[in-house]
């Protein structure tokens, strides 16, 4: 018998998308466990992006089906308002409201979409301010913190609306590298409370230690995937081979 837990919380069926004529997405199928922890990696132009991108119904497909915790994501509008509350979303660039102050940034939603008054959106924003260690900047704007501190509060505001499910594209290729450990560091600790993450990051050193499963893309098709030790000691695709041997190189 099937477990509601063994279920997966994230089913892409056959899912395929069309820029105008050209195809994005072709044929994916993937199965992600609550709790699973995976990281996405390609070429530039891959699809990486977008493929993330339906799962919370930023993008449209035009043949498949996404299936998000129970919720057909083909369905209607409230089936996106759902998914919308429950898949946390955290960019390369960290897109926070310049005029509203940290803790006014990650009030907002929660007051929004999820009902909470303001005090309880405050001692919401507060505690995962202090999960994210930077409680102290909580009262200053945007542009008066380093862009380490600024992508861990876009994560705080996500972890606000409670999500189930935490997307992530390429969360440290817009910061300096001296900054880069403080936001992996931070996405270690939601994977060690058994967040259920999808990363896309070429971060190769967080793949290791972090993801369950490392899934390659390239084409707009997923080429190859399996635990990191086998995927980075043994790739099998020859595509595969040649991008780790590419981004190993420039490490
Ligand atoms: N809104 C769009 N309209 C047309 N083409 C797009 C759009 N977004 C992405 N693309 C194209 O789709 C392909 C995949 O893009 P993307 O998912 O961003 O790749 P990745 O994240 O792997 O770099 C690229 O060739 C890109 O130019
Ligand atoms: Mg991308």
């Amino acid at each position: 018998m099937t477990t509601p837990s063994q279920a997966p919380i994230i089913r892409l069926q056959g899912v395929e998308k069309w820029y105008g004529n050209f195809q994005v997405l072709t044929d994916i199928n993937l199965d992600v466990r609550a709790g699973e922890r995976i990281v996405i990696c390609g070429p530039s132009g891959s699809g990486k992006s977008t493929m993330i991108r339906c799962i919370n119904r930023l993008e449209a497909i035009q043949k498949g089906k996404i299936t998000v915790d129970g919720t057909d994501l083909t369905g209607d509008s409230k089936a996106i308002d759902t998914i919308r509350k429950e898949v946390g979303m955290v960019f390369q660039q960290f897109n926070l409201f310049p005029h509203l102050t940290i803790v006014e940034n990650c009030m907002l939603a929660p007051m929004r979409s999820r009902g909470l008054s303001k005090a309880e959106a405050q001692e919401r924003a507060m505690h995962y301010l202090t999960r994210v260690r930077i409680p102290d900047q909580a009262h200053k704007y945007p542009s008066q913190l380093s862009g380490g501190q600024q992508q861990r509060v876009a994560i705080a505001r996500a972890l606000c609306m409670a999500p189930k499910i935490m997307l992530f594209d390429e969360p440290t290729s817009a910061l300096d590298p001296e900054m880069v450990k403080e936001v992996l560091d931070t996405m270690i600790g939601l994977a060690e409370d058994g967040m259920t993450m999808l990363c896309v990051t070429h971060e190769m050193g967080f793949a290791r230690s972090v993801a369950d499963r490392v899934i390659f893309m390239a084409d707009g098709k997923i080429i190859e995937q399996g635990p990191p030790a086998a995927f980075f000691d043994n790739p099998q695709h020859p595509k595969t081979q040649q991008f780790l041997g590419q981004i190993l190189s420039n490490h």
